[in-house]
């Protein structure tokens, strides 16, 4: 087996999807070949040298590693020439991609890698079950994001986070409020307790009190029959009644007032962000207060914000950061690389070094979307009939 590694061409991408430690175990796996293209990990500080020391090949551009390769491994979908970049042209028939693809929303790109005979592994579908856990890359990047998220809010905010005494006189602790207590959820309130904020968190499931309450943070949510059963077997979040949603929205409104940072946090897979700060709401918070909206990508949970620009709103600050493990490209590519190292370890042959895939695996199952010309993932097989 050979594997691939591109320099990532997606804007705002600084990660790369191997690091010289991962190449050195995949290496110790049985891997053959380990074809790096020159400078994929110089924006995350992984030289060329640091690769090559570690075993991998160098070679001077992605049709090269593709062309050398039958496995690629990406941290960001593919890109159409539509895009700007082709990076869809550098895959053939048996290549076996393994990359995060969005393939409950990206249609367009599934049906192509079917139609080019690519098996593909969508990395964001990898089952929520113990045994996964060292493979989520949803969670790997969503707890740096969400470290990262809180910083960037003290960056933006004009007062200190800490209740802090000088000679001069006593400044107030800042007051953060966390909507979603997700992975990025629970990491932002960490770190914002952590740099002294007081802090609050909402969330529409009600396994998450005990954890922000765990954490120091008080919980605030309207706790009603919905909100008690409002969680999937598979741990996510439920999308709400207009009915619940608009009694949120009034809790959500007399508290937001008072709050200084605001981070919003708050997914539901496969749909659109649901709008949890309305543009009323940012009306009646304090000039000088900040939002970090880290749902901009999938529609924001702030209908002002916008993908990559801090707006200003009569003095509120609304950000929508673009790719926030991004910032964190050395760790955020550790954690990513070996999330994917333990992706592919169980399937590899321990005898032939060759991949075998187990079509009745419960991680394979959840996560392969085309194989064989077809697209093959029961989500999304349903969705066409
Ligand atoms: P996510 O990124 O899909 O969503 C973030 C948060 O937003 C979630 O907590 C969700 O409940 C919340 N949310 C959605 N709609 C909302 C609304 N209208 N108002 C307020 N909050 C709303 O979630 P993430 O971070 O991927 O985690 C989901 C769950 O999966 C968590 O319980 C997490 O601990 C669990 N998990 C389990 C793993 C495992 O067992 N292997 C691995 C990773 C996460």
């Amino acid at each position: 087996m050979k594997i691939a590694i591109f320099k990532e061409r997606r804007p705002y991408e600084t990660r790369v999807a191997a690091t010289p430690e991962t190449v050195k175990k995949l290496k110790g796996l049985g891997v053959e070949e380990i074809v790096i293209e020159a400078g994929a990990g110089t924006a995350a500080a992984y030289t060329d040298q640091a690769y090559g020391e570690a075993g991998a090949t160098i070679v001077p551009d992605a049709a090269a590693a593709a062309q050398a390769a039958d496995v690629i491994f990406k941290i960001q979908r593919p890109m159409a020439a539509a895009e700007g970049v082709d990076e869809l042209s550098l895959l053939r028939q048996g290549h076996v991609l393994m990359s995060p693809l969005s393939a409950l929303t990206d249609r367009e790109l599934v049906q192509a890698l079917a139609g080019k005979g690519v098996t593909a592994f969508a990395l964001e579908l990898i089952p929520r079950i113990t045994r996964a856990q060292s493979m989520d890359i949803l969670s790997s990047q969503a707890n740096l994001a969400g470290y990262k998220s809180v910083l960037l809010a003290a960056n933006h905010f004009g007062r200190i986070f800490p209740q802090m005494m000088t000679p001069a006189g006593t400044l107030a602790p800042s007051r953060a409020f966390i909507m979603g207590v997700g992975v990025a959820g629970l990491q932002a309130i960490a770190t914002a307790r952590r740099l002294g904020c007081v802090v609050t968190a909402t969330d529409v499931r009600p396994a998450t009190k005990e954890q922000v309450q765990s954490l120091g943070a008080k919980f605030v949510a309207v706790e009603d029959e919905e909100f008690k059963a409002a969680e999937t077997a598979g741990g996510y979040a439920k999308e709400m009644s207009a009915e619940y949603r608009a009694k949120q929205a009034a809790l959500v409104a007399d508290h937001i007032k008072t709050q200084d940072i605001v981070i919003t946090t708050a997914l539901i897979p496969g749909r659109k962000a649901p709008v949890l700060v309305t543009e009323e709401m940012v009306s009646t918070m304090k000039p000088g207060s900040v939002i970090v909206d880290m749902a901009v990508e999938q529609g924001g949970n702030c209908p002002l914000s916008q993908y990559n620009v801090i707006v200003d709103v009569r003095g509120v600050k609304v950000i929508g950061p673009a790719n926030l493990p991004g910032e964190l490209a050395t760790d955020s590519s550790a954690l990513f690389a070996r999330n994917l190292l333990n992706f592919i370890t169980p399937l590899v042959d321990k005898e032939t070094k060759a991949l075998r895939i187990d079509t009745k695996d419960e991680v394979v199952k959840g996560t392969l979307v085309t194989q064989s010309g077809q697209i093959v993932h029961p989500a999304l097989v349903q969705a066409a009939s």
